[in-house]
């Protein structure tokens, strides 16, 4: 199947950053975005690779000036956005903003951008932003495939390479469409900090996997990791699914006061490094037996991803067969443990592992010759 890209040439892995929607809503200012911006660069989160700082809704005036231009919340953002965007640039850090393909944003406190796709773009690209996550309240009731194509122009047309990031919640069905004007869209409803709504939102993506490439991906919606809604084997989970289908990593709690089971999840090079594989190809779940599953996928130089994941609540032994990887039963394979830092030599036929309630163990098999 071939397709047409967004071509901004963004988005080559998926993006990884940080969000201010999920731990901190409407509570946002200059001050938190800068601290924000500070603590990923000293927690060392940024040497990782997440690089964007996003403000999410409210951060501007209900009305827009007198010639049209949407203005930065005098109250919250005295120093205007393209103070800010230097400040997040100085750190080496790039910063979005967020908007909507309706009259009003979801808070109702600020305008959206339909019909106003040009100059706000043109407004953005001025302030040095680098990335719009665009939303869908206020819609009037017309078809997001009419609204959000007129900004992914407006932005090619800005003067400035900025990241679209579609936010219509999977209503009609953006990975059949979205990857030929954007470079990510929500594939689901809002995420909640607990795991039922984290394991709906994981089944609710997977069925779309086939649609996520370099340059345009699924989009499950943001990480709780460190919200304090789901234990740490949870968060586990939800880290590892989230990096094995190439979902944005974009971090959702108040990083200046990050525990140290927080980065350490967050901070896994070895999970990291599935997520932003040049390969590009989406892990989905390929074995499912009640509450036991597996889900995998294929990585650059012919290596294997592959998560044994415990719904239940007892603790499992959990196999994935090479059949079920898509590798012929005379391979044999390094398996290397991401979450333990071990490998496992010589590994045929089949993986299994003992695995707890609601935790998941994560791998990464290499063949050990050809
Ligand atoms: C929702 C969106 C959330 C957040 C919120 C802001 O529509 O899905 O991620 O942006 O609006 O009001």
């Amino acid at each position: 199947m071939s397709r047409m890209l967004m071509d901004n040439g963004l988005a080559l892995s998926p993006q990884m950053g940080w969000n201010s929607w999920n731990h901190f809503q409407c509570n946002i200012n200059e001050t938190l975005i800068k601290q924000t911006a500070d603590a990923m660069v000293s927690s060392d989160l940024a040497a990782k690779g997440y690089k964007y700082i996003n403000i999410d809704d409210c951060w501007g005036e209900l009305n827009r000036d007198s010639k049209g231009n949407l203005v930065a919340k005098a109250s919250t953002f005295p120093s205007g956005i393209k103070a800010l965007a230097d400040y997040v640039h100085s750190k080496g850090l790039k910063l979005g903003i967020y908007s909507d393909a309706g009259t009003l944003t979801c808070s109702q406190t600020m305008p959206g951008s339909l019909g106003h796709e040009e100059q706000d773009a043109k407004t953005f690209a001025s302030w040095g932003i680098d990335y719009l996550k665009y939303d869908n309240c206020g819609n009037t009731g017309t078809s997001p495939r009419e609204r959000y194509p007129k900004m992914s122009k407006a932005l090619l047309n800005s003067g400035r390479s900025i990241f679209f990031s579609l936010c219509e919640w999977g209503v009609e069905d953006p990975a059949t469409w979205a990857g030929a004007i954007g470079n990510s869209w929500r594939t689901t409803g809002d995420i909640e900090d607990k795991w039922s709504s984290m394991t709906t939102i994981a089944d609710l993506n997977d069925q779309w996997a086939s649609y996520a490439r370099p340059g345009s991906w699924n989009d499950p919606d943001m990480l709780e990791v460190g919200n304090g809604g789901m234990t740490k084997e949870e968060y586990r989970s939800h880290f590892s699914i989230w990096a094995l289908a190439k979902a944005p990593l974009l971090i959702g709690c108040d990083l200046r006061s990050m525990d140290k089971g927080t980065f350490e999840l967050l901070s896994n090079k070895e999970v990291i490094s599935v997520n932003q594989d040049k390969l590009g190809i989406q892990g989905k779940k390929v074995k499912k037996e009640g509450d036991l599953e597996v889900w995998a996928g294929p990585l650059s130089k012919k290596r294997v991803a592959v998560i044994l994941w415990n719904r239940g609540s007892v603790p499992a032994n959990i196999t994935a067969r090479w059949a079920d990887l898509g590798l012929d039963s005379s391979v044999t394979v390094n398996a290397r443990d991401l979450w333990e830092h071990l490998t496992h030599p010589s590994i045929k036929t089949q993986l299994s592992a003992l695995v707890e309630p609601h935790a998941c163990k994560m791998y990464t098999l290499t063949r050990s010759k050809a």
